[in-house]
């Protein structure tokens, strides 16, 4: 069974829903940037060890990344999943977890990267908003995309409706691309295109056509 470890700066919800969804996998660590994360006591009641370390007690983006990526590796984990993990991570530590580290983004990248995207595509006026899970590359919010749900935006909707919507897709996603990593069925290539086997595409639930791997 692999290995993970979720990082989180926050609310935890996306953690929440991995650890409801009941994948082949050891979440060995929860990991935050932030003490007072909700999420480290969500994995706390689940048993599952964590950990917190202030980015400000660190000189520099590198320096704190190279104690987070010495406290991930403690845990010997297979993938590193981000969850709202809501730090700019340094080119080092991307290319230390190449083709083993994962991303959730509240939008159908490559639109809306950064913040407020929600608030950001209400005032474009867009008709399908969404999310995507991706491996992560030294660019923020982008890299090869593995899964991504699509919503619709209504002329009722403020930021919080169409973010709810966004979440709902968020927690249904996420532990689906976690699972076919568990499964040895998603991998990232050499030349960085994603790699799907094992009937990742056609054994999904894609009973929907908002939902597009
Ligand atoms: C989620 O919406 C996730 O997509 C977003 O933060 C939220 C965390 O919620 N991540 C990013 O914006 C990363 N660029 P959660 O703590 O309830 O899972």
């Amino acid at each position: 069974m692999k290995n993970i470890v979720i990082l989180i700066s926050g609310r935890g919800s996306n953690l929440q829903a991995i650890l409801d969804s009941g994948l082949p996998v050891k979440v060995a660590a929860v990991i935050s940037n932030k003490a007072d994360a909700a999420g480290l006591e969500t994995a706390r009641r689940h048993g599952i060890a964590t950990a917190a370390l202030n980015h400000r007690d660190y000189p520099s983006r590198e320096a704190f990344d190279a104690a987070l990526a010495e406290k991930i590796d403690g845990f010997k984990p297979d993938l590193v999943v981000l969850a709202g993990f809501m730090r700019i991570l340094s080119d080092g530590f991307v290319a230390h977890y190449a083709g083993r580290l994962i991303n959730i983004h509240p939008s159908l990248l490559p639109a809306f990267t950064g913040l407020d995207t929600h608030r950001r595509a209400l005032a474009e006026g867009v008709k399908i908003h969404g999310c995507t899970v991706h491996f992560v590359t030294p660019t923020l919010d982008h890299g090869p995309i593995v899964v991504q749900a699509a919503v619709p935006v209504l002329d009722s909707d403020d930021e919080e409706s169409l973010a709810a919507r966004v979440l709902a897709q968020e927690h249904r996603v996420y532990p689906l691309a976690i699972r076919w990593f568990a499964e040895n069925k998603l991998t990232l290539r050499g030349d960085g295109k994603v790699n799907f086997s094992g009937g990742c595409r056609s054994d999904s639930v894609l009973h929907s056509p908002w939902e597009i791997v």
